[in-house]
Parts: C-alpha cells; sequence; structure tokens
C-alpha cells in the first residue's frame, strides 16, 4: 500500500511513524508512506495557504489552490488511483469497520487540515471522503490521520508479528475484547481466573466469549444494539 499525507505540519508524523509496527511495516515494504507540505505549494510570497472566510465569521479557512496543486503533484508520483480522505470533525465517525476497508485499498492519500477548516471546494474537487476520528475538535488534522494510518496498516499481511492477532481485536467481531492475564498468577492478592490456567480450550473460549459481552454490555451498550451478536 501507499500513503500519501497532505499536511502543514509533516514534522509531527516523524516521531509516530519509526516506531514499532509502523516503522517494521515500512521496513518491510508492505506500506510505503511519503509526507508532503501544503506550505511549499503556496504560490503567495508569504507561503499562505489560509483565508478569512466569506461571509464572516471567526477563524481562517484552508485555501483550495495549495491543496489542489500538491494532491496533483502528488496523485502523480504512483499510478494507482488514490482514495482520498479529508480529516475533519465533519466527516464519518471513523471505526475498525472503515479502517478494514480502508487497509484494502491500494493508495490513500490523507489531507490533514488547520484552522477553521477546508474550503468546501476541496472535498467537491478531490472527491474525497470525509472521517472524522471523533466527537471533539483537534487542533489540526494531523493526529487524525495517524490515528487513521495506524488502524489501517496494522491489518496489512505480515504487519503483525503473529498473523492471527487482530483477529481478536475489540470490535472485530462487534464485541468489546476479554480481559487479558499474563504471569504471575497471583499479583497482590489478584488471582488469575482458574478457568485460564485449566488448559480446558472450550471452556476457555466460553469463558472469553461471555466476558467480552459482559464487558460490552458494561461499556458499549450502543454496540450491542447496532450490531447484536448472532448467537445472542
Ligand atoms: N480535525 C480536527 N478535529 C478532528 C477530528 N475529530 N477528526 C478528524 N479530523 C479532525
Amino acid at each position: 500500500m501507499r500513503i500519501d499525507v497532505l499536511t502543514l505540519f509533516p514534522e509531527m508524523f516523524e516521531s509516530p511513524l519509526s516506531a514499532s509496527i509502523l516503522k517494521r511495516a515500512q521496513e518491510a515494504g508492505i506500506v510505503d508512506i511519503h509526507l508532503t507540505d501544503i506550505r511549499s505549494f503556496s504560490k503567495d510570497k508569504h507561503n499562505k495557504v489560509d483565508d478569512r472566510p466569506y461571509g464572516g465569521g471567526p477563524g481562517m479557512v484552508m485555501m483550495c489552490r495549495p491543496i489542489f496543486d500538491s494532491f496533483e503533484h502528488v496523485e502523480k508520483l504512483a499510478l494507482e488511483k488514490p482514495h482520498t480522505i479529508l480529516l475533519t470533525p465533519q466527516g464519518q465517525p471513523f471505526n475498525q469497520k472503515k479502517a478494514i476497508e480502508l487497509s484494502k485499498e491500494k493508495r490513500l492519500i490523507l489531507i490533514s487540515g488547520r484552522y477553521e477548516g477546508f474550503d468546501e471546494r476541496i472535498r467537491i474537487g478531490l472527491g474525497a471522503e470525509q472521517i472524522s476520528i471523533g466527537d471533539y475538535v483537534l487542533s489540526g488534522g494531523e493526529l487524525a490521520a495517524m490515528v487513521v494510518i495506524d488502524a489501517a496498516v496494522r491489518l496489512l499481511a505480515g504487519a503483525l508479528g503473529d498473523e492471527d492477532s487482530s483477529k481478536d481485536d475489540s470490535f472485530s467481531e462487534g464485541l468489546l475484547e476479554y480481559p487479558h492475564y499474563t504471569r504471575p498468577e497471583v499479583f497482590r492478592d489478584m488471582k488469575v481466573p482458574d478457568v485460564l490456567l485449566s488448559g480446558h480450550h472450550a471452556e476457555i473460549e466460553k469463558y472469553r466469549r461471555d466476558q467480552a459481552l459482559k464487558r460490552t454490555k458494561q461499556n458499549r451498550p450502543d454496540l450491542l444494539r447496532d450490531n447484536p451478536p448472532e448467537d445472542q
């Protein structure tokens, strides 16, 4: 997969991209990530990329020209047609289903904005999907882009050490994940549940399923309402 990110702050991406799974996936050639500074496409002598909103109101709006120019520049750097995403609190909520969908794309272009938002013609003209990572407002789309990249890349074949380890993730079956334990068996009087030490695989599986359901009911009843498990 190839991912291009258009941003005013490429340096914000350096550390998340140079550690752990994202680092390994790039080194292994599973994903190729390129950062492009939108400001370097400004034609203005002050490198301006934003301007006041028509109709008045607070804040500044990201201008069309530098984003269209940077987009058209990176679009030509590879043959595959990109799936283009604008990170904005106005977008559809990001979730595991969307991460799985994006992980199947050959090529993504993510556009991170700053200020009040994007000129509407950017979304229309680039045919971009709008994605929000949650109902809160960040200072810009960079952290949101990193969230989307991380969630999608870890699903690519070979990105995780153990091929199976994304299968049981929270949300992948519409449920939160069951609780985990590792050594020691007792820590500060808290004991690992006996069933997990029993070696009885069917019982362990049942225990985990029950725990996943209980946790989901308690913490995220909305998940059960929206997507009831088949055996319930
Ligand atoms: N930019 C600012 N806030 C955001 C959010 N919640 N999701 C995506 N992009 C954003």
